[in-house]
């Protein structure tokens, strides 16, 4: 059977057998492609860690069909379930008290009494879901510490011996990973900022957000320490102009000197979306560094400027 497979009712059929016979099978999602397994097996949700060589204090995102699966789950509080109703399906994940009942392995929270999950907002990922009629744990699909993948490709460049199935829904519609929210206490903590902007957030609940970006004492987001998202050239960030032996990466208008444009118009949403893509293509150049333009950090542009922070910073 080809390792890459187009998203179709037979594909996402035999990927939803493979998940639960306990194999990986990567998938898309609006935000960056999964590597997908059984959340409920703790010996398919070991073969994720293997694989990325994660460490496994770093806990999963279980991927649900919909909302009504959350409170077999997890229990759900006010803000909580105002934010699942605002925004799923879609980019957010929420950090959650485990249910009692909760049938998750303990791996997947690696040893926390919360569990994070989201509905995803792309129809090929959920219509997995369904047809394996479990929920699936998924970390982005590319090694740990290494850059995010957008497409099929990409996925297969870093794990392709490690998984049974890569199902190509084309390229991801955001490409950058889910904002994952802490709805544990009364106010929720932002612990990573993704795809669904923290405006956004603060309007439907009519209130502002904690930010932890991993740097405080207190570490909620044990992944945030690790994540580095880094290519394997040097980066440079906020750069006005390449130095010799640079490929450069432009945002806006009026940018001559650019080997690749983020978005010549300076939409940060497509600037989102052509991110991650745009760095593998930079990161196989014959080289010595990738140097990125200023990039607004307002909406979107707050996670571009996280992700090119951390792949900046080796
Ligand atoms: O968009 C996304 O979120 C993608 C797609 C595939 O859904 N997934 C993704 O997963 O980005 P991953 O493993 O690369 O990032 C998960 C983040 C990590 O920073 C992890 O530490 C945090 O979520 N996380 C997971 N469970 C948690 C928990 N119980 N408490 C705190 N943080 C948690
Ligand atoms: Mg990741």
């Amino acid at each position: 059977m080809k390792l890459i497979r187009k998203v179709t009712k037979t594909s996402i059929f035999s990927g939803g057998q493979l998940l639960a016979r306990g194999n990986l099978v990567a998938f898309p999602t609006e935000t960056v492609y999964g590597l997908g397994a059984n959340a409920n097996d703790s010996r398919a949700v070991a073969k994720i860690f293997a694989a990325k060589n994660r460490p496994s204090f770093n806990p999963l995102i279980v991927h649900l069909s919909d909302q009504d699966e959350a409170y077999r789950h997890a229990v759900l509080n006010r803000s909580a379930k105002a934010l699942a109703d605002a925004f799923w399906p879609g980019p957010l994940t929420l950090i959650l008290p485990r249910h009692e009942r909760c049938g998750i392995s303990p791996l997947v929270s690696a040893g926390l009494d919360t569990v994070a999950l989201r509905v995803p907002a792309s129809a090929d990922a959920r219509r997995l879901i369904t047809a394996a009629r479990i929920p699936i744990a998924a970390p982005s699909a590319n090694l740990s510490g290494r850059l995010s993948p957008t497409c099929a490709e990409h996925v297969a460049k870093q794990l392709k011996r490690h998984v049974s199935l890569i199902l190509d829904g084309g390229p991801c519609d955001i490409g950058l990973e889910s904002t994952v929210v802490d709805v544990t206490k009364n106010i929720p903590v932002i612990l990573r900022p993704g795809g669904l902007p923290s405006e956004r957030i603060e309007q439907a609940i009519g209130q502002k957000l904690l930010t932890d970006n991993g740097t405080s004492t207190d570490i909620k987001s044990p992944g945030m320490l690790v994540n580095h998202y880094a290519p394997s050239l040097a980066l440079r960030i906020n750069a006005q102009n390449p130095r010799p032996g640079e490929v450069f990466l432009g945002f806006g208008k009026d940018v001559i000197n650019a080997d690749l444009n983020l978005s010549p118009t300076g939409d940060l949403l497509e600037a989102a979306a052509n991110l991650f893509a745009y760095l593998h293509r930079l990161d196989s150049m014959p080289a010595k560094g990738i140097a990125v333009m200023p990039i607004p950090t307002e909406a979107i542009g707050w996670a571009i400027n996280d992700r090119l922070k951390r792949a900046a910073c080796r």
